[in-house]
């Protein structure tokens, strides 16, 4: 089991400090997500970083809630928002997050009905459990928020892959355009 951690101030920032892994998500790590896979394959060339994700040495592990910034690059696949790949937990735990920089918004789905947030610094996203998750970058410059959930909440990507979210964020003349799926 993996040992607890004592308590820590964390400094509020873009790496944490003291920091625990950080996990980069380039354009080539997001197969099969985009619709558009023409455009895809093309922004392959470059292969830029979309994502990353720092998170505090509190570990994944039952009754720890353990943290993690994300930092979304602006950008565009075929005029779908840059966005995570999306997860849901397997075991339903909640999990919130907060905006801390830049805009865009918290894509939620069910199974059946998909949710919207958009989110800006100070918003609070609250993920029930059993929501899938994704977020989208919908702005010009990074967007970056704090998410908190239960340590032993798991990581389904698979389950994204196959139900998908429910809508697409495409970018549209008065901001984010969400088409159905
Ligand atoms: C989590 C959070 C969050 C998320 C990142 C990257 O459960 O850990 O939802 O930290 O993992 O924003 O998104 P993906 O995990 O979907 O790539
Ligand atoms: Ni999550």
């Amino acid at each position: 089991a993996t040992p607890p951690v004592p308590p820590m101030r964390i400094t509020f920032d873009a790496r944490m400090e003291p920091s625990g892994p950080v996990l980069t998500r380039r354009m080539s790590d997001l197969r099969g997500l985009f619709a558009d896979t023409a455009a895809w394959e093309a922004a392959l060339a470059e292969d830029p970083v979309v994502y990353e994700v720092a998170s505090s040495p509190v570990p994944e592990a039952e009754g720890e809630l353990p943290q993690s910034i994300t930092t979304i690059h602006p950008g565009r696949v075929g005029g779908e928002f840059h966005m995570t790949k999306g997860h849901i937990h397997p075991r339903p735990r909640g999990e919130i997050y907060l905006g801390l920089s830049g805009v865009g918004g918290l894509l939620l789905f069910d199974g059946d009905k998909p949710q919207w947030i958009p989110m800006e610094p100070g918003t609070i996203g609250y993920i029930p459990p059993g929501w899938a998750h994704r977020s989208v970058n919908t702005g010009d410059e990074p967007y970056r928020f704090l998410a908190v959930y239960p340590g032993d909440a798991g990581h389904d990507y698979d389950w994204v892959l196959r139900n998908g979210m429910g809508y697409r964020v495409l970018s549209g003349a008065d901001g984010p355009l969400l088409r159905p799926f």
